[in-house]
């Protein structure tokens, strides 16, 4: 059965040029409960352990850079098939290819800098749910 959880993060592209309102908007809009939230600034060993299935890549080094250049937001969204729904939510890693009406197309800068992570699968958005958050923010709340 698909998961009920993704994580995803708000860059710090999309912070700086305060989109954080709009984005969030528009993952509750498309049915997603935001059931923890916080913003904070990763440190680049912290963006280095996070991305570490990418460290072979050739952008690992600017990713990284990237990831830790300023704040971010890091939330744990909830839905049916919460990681599948999310991905066509903020549309293809490269804003060039995205749909029309997807987070990405409306606010991504660049594949490097493309506004929004969103876990790429249920194993994915356990580890990276337990990377930003206690197991007390990680109770799911129903309201
Ligand atoms: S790829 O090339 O399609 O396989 O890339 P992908 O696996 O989708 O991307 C993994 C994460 O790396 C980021 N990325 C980059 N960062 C910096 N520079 C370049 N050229 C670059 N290409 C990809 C991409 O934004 C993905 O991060 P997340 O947080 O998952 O969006």
């Amino acid at each position: 059965m698909a998961g009920l959880k993704t994580l995803t993060m708000i860059k710090p592209g999309a912070v700086k040029n305060r989109h954080i309102g709009a984005i969030l908007n528009m993952i509750e809009e498309a049915g997603f409960r935001i059931s923890a939230i916080k913003s904070l600034k990763l440190s680049k060993e912290d963006a280095e352990n996070f991305y570490e299935e990418h460290k072979e890549r050739p952008f690992f080094p600017e990713l990284v850079d990237f990831m830790s250049s300023g704040p971010i937001v890091a939330a744990i969204l909830l839905k049916e098939n919460a990681v599948e729904d999310f991905r066509k939510l903020i549309g293809s890693t490269d804003p060039a290819e995205a749909e029309e009406g997807t987070i990405r197309k409306l606010f991504a800068e660049s594949k490097a800098h493309n506004a929004i992570h969103g876990s790429d699968s249920d194993a994915s958005a356990e580890r990276e749910c337990h990377f930003f958050f206690s197991s007390k923010e990680l109770l799911e709340r129903h309201p």
